[in-house]
């Protein structure tokens, strides 16, 4: 397969209201928010992965590396212009707009300096730790059959966004191969990564949910409870080996099994796309 084919380059073009369904997992606001209030750091954490990626292009001679890492660049750099339509709503929408503001000048901030002042070596430590993290979560959420339980237009960002994280998966594992290639550095920064990477997460998450208790109050029934809690086993079942495997010293994102579904929803995406490049 070719870069051009192994990593398209999809143009979307999702329309979000003001009365999106921010609660778009059903029967769950505290995940769903959980989620939206991680995608506010999408406008800041992916353009740092970008730079991250661009600095280390002079080192890297592979033509087929290069060409995939210039795709990784515009795929993600589509993936955070659409998420960001959806934050502008979010932003103006939802009672904790403010607050999530607040909290975007600070990650802003934090990941404008790393790229400044951080060896490239930690730079493309952490956008491993957290590709190979996504794209474990990745494969989780096709195979549970997780769209199945998810609200348009948010469920087609969210699916689209994750599917071209398993499409590019191994772009940085190869290019932090190739130029830092220590083991025992990758994983100790993984879990340091992880750590940085939910506490910002709690973070807007925890302001969505204190700022509209209405809403999980509408949701605080016991059968509710009980579909979260099946579907909450059923998720760390499925996940946690695939976020351990990433920690293996024989870790190789290009040889992981790919869920069922996952080429299906490539060509869907395709086929909804503006263009593909
Ligand atoms: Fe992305
Ligand atoms: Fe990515």
């Amino acid at each position: 397969m070719d870069a051009a084919e192994a990593i398209p380059i999809r143009r979307m073009d999702f329309e979000f209201s003001d009365d999106v369904d921010l609660v778009f997992i059903e029967g769950d606001p505290g995940l769903s928010y959980f989620f939206v209030g991680a995608w506010m750091m999408l406008p800041y954490l992916e353009p740092f992965l970008i730079r991250t990626i661009q600095a280390a292009t002079p080192l890297i001679e592979d033509a087929d590396l290069r060409a995939r890492m210039t795709r990784f660049c515009a795929q993600e750099g589509q993936h955070f212009r659409q998420h960001a339509r959806l934050n502008e709503v979010v932003r103006r929408v939802h009672p904790s707009g403010p607050k999530l503001a607040e909290l975007e000048k600070a990650v802003e901030a934090e990941f404008a300096a790393w790229s400044a002042e951080k060896p490239l070596k930690f730079n493309l430590a952490y956008g491993e730790g957290f590709e190979s993290m996504t794209c474990a979560g990745a494969r989780t959420q096709i195979q549970l059959g997780m769209f199945g339980w998810m609200k348009e237009p948010i469920r087609s960002l969210m699916y689209w966004h994750i599917l071209e994280e398993i499409e590019h998966r191994s772009v940085c594992f190869e290019v932090y191969e190739a130029v830092v290639g220590d083991y025992l550095y990758r994983s100790r920064m993984s879990l340091w990564f992880q750590r940085h990477y939910f506490a910002w997460c709690g973070r807007f998450a925890r302001e969505m949910i204190a700022a509209d208790p209405e809403t999980m109050a509408r949701y605080d029934t016991p059968e509710w409870a009980r579909v979260r809690k099946r579907r909450a086993a059923a998720y760390q079942r499925d996940y946690l080996p695939r976020l351990l495997g990433t920690f293996m010293p024989w870790y190789d994102p290009g040889r992981v099994r790919l869920p069922d579904g996952f080429s299906a929803a490539r060509a869907e995406f395709s086929a909804r796309a503006v263009s593909v490049q």
